[in-house]
């Protein structure tokens, strides 16, 4: 294993912005993990796994602790009985080459997370989620390093309490490393395709196979998403709100349009929808930071952007959703400073 001293963080995330790690390291192995804890507690660091740098935005000052870079590989498929298997792959594993593995093998179950950035052991962390499906409903169980402790636990899903892009790990930053991460997948599927984008792409289409909803996802992703060769980001900036029934039912008597979805609490609006429509702030820019044109929770940056910049947009949409809207929003992304 071999720590590194002062590695620029912006080319290690896809947003392209960030100072230097002040310390840098490969995990490839559960005892470079273990070594590279040892390492950390003997100099009182904070410690920061990062995976693909996909949800990340990286500050310019840098990060002063240890950065693990996960990057623990390894799939393996057990045969289960009737359709069903298992997929463990290791934490550093891409998300997207998983699921085309799985969808290659005729496998279903995360077909509907297809194209997103990021590697295996970050999405139960955020609890990724696109067209309509989340990482936890395939999900069967994470296994982590726990810093203080240092045993590999294995967590079944009910333990990750799962909600809307958070989890246990979320929850407790630097204190689990998620290391290996199994799904549940079947051979008989049914698509799941009532999400908006997908039942217009698909109309007349009652049946689509495994391939033909990676493809709809994809070429609906390619129009949606910046192109990350040109520019960065970190997806959505920020968190659909969750309001409450009486808030939703306020808000689509004024915003007939609205989409808005059943919540554990209320309803989960769209934030994409009220900053076109009720904000008109779609492409608002700060500096080298805007929102995107073709879909506003996103905030994207040119290339040498500052990260006070994003802060600064982003506490302008925040602010601007409190004072007009008296709705409170929260950002997604995580933050390293
Ligand atoms: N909309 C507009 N104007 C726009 C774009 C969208 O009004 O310019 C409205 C449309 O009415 C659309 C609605 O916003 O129906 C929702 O947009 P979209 O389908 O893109 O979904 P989203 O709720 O904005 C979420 C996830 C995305 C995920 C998409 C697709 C969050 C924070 N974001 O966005 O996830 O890809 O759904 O399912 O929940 C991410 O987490 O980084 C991410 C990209």
């Amino acid at each position: 294993m071999y720590i590194e001293e002062n590695v620029p963080l912006a080319p290690l995330t896809t947003f392209n912005i960030g100072g230097p790690a002040r310390f840098f390291v490969r995990v490839q192995s559960l005892d470079d993990l273990r070594e590279a804890i040892d390492f950390a507690k003997e100099k009182k660091l904070k410690v920061l796994a990062l995976g693909g740098g996909s949800n990340t935005l990286a500050d310019d000052v840098g990060f002063p602790g240890l950065v693990l870079k996960m990057d623990m590989l390894g799939v393996e498929l057990i045969a289960g009985d009737g359709d069903s298997s298992i997929l463990v792959a290791g934490a550093g594993e891409s998300w997207d080459a998983v699921v085309a593995r799985a969808i290659a093998r005729g496998l279903w179950g995360i077909e509907n997370l297809s194209g997103i950035p990021g590697t295996v052991g970050a999405a139960p962390v955020q609890n990724i989620g696109a067209y309509g499906a989340e990482a936890k409903d395939a999900l069967v169980w994470v296994e982590a390093f726990h810093i203080q402790t240092g045993r590999i636990t294995r967590f079944e899903k009910s333990e990750c309490k799962f909600s809307y892009r958070m989890s246990l790990f979320k929850k407790n930053p630097g204190i689990y490393f998620i290391t290996r991460v199994a799904f549940l997948l079947h051979r008989k599927g049914t698509p799941n395709i009532s999400y908006r984008d997908l039942s217009e792409f698909f109309t007349g289409n009652a049946a689509p196979t495994l391939q033909e909803i990676r493809d709809a996802i994809l070429s609906i992703r390619a129009r949606k998403f910046p192109d990350l060769s040109k520019e960065g980001t970190a997806g959505s900036f920020f968190l659909n709100p969750i309001v409450s029934a009486e808030k939703a039912m306020q808000l689509r008597e004024r915003f007939p349009d609205l989409p808005s979805y059943p919540a554990e609490t209320g309803a989960k609006v769209s934030l994409a929808w009220l900053l076109d429509h009720a904000l008109h702030v779609r492409g608002m820019r700060i500096g080298g930071a805007r929102l995107f044109e073709k879909q506003p929770l996103i905030i994207v940056a040119d290339r040498g952007t500052s990260s006070c910049d994003v802060y600064a947009l982003a506490d302008s949409v925040i602010e601007k959703m409190r004072d007009v809207l008296n709705i409170k929003v929260e950002t997604e992304v995580q933050k390293v400073f």
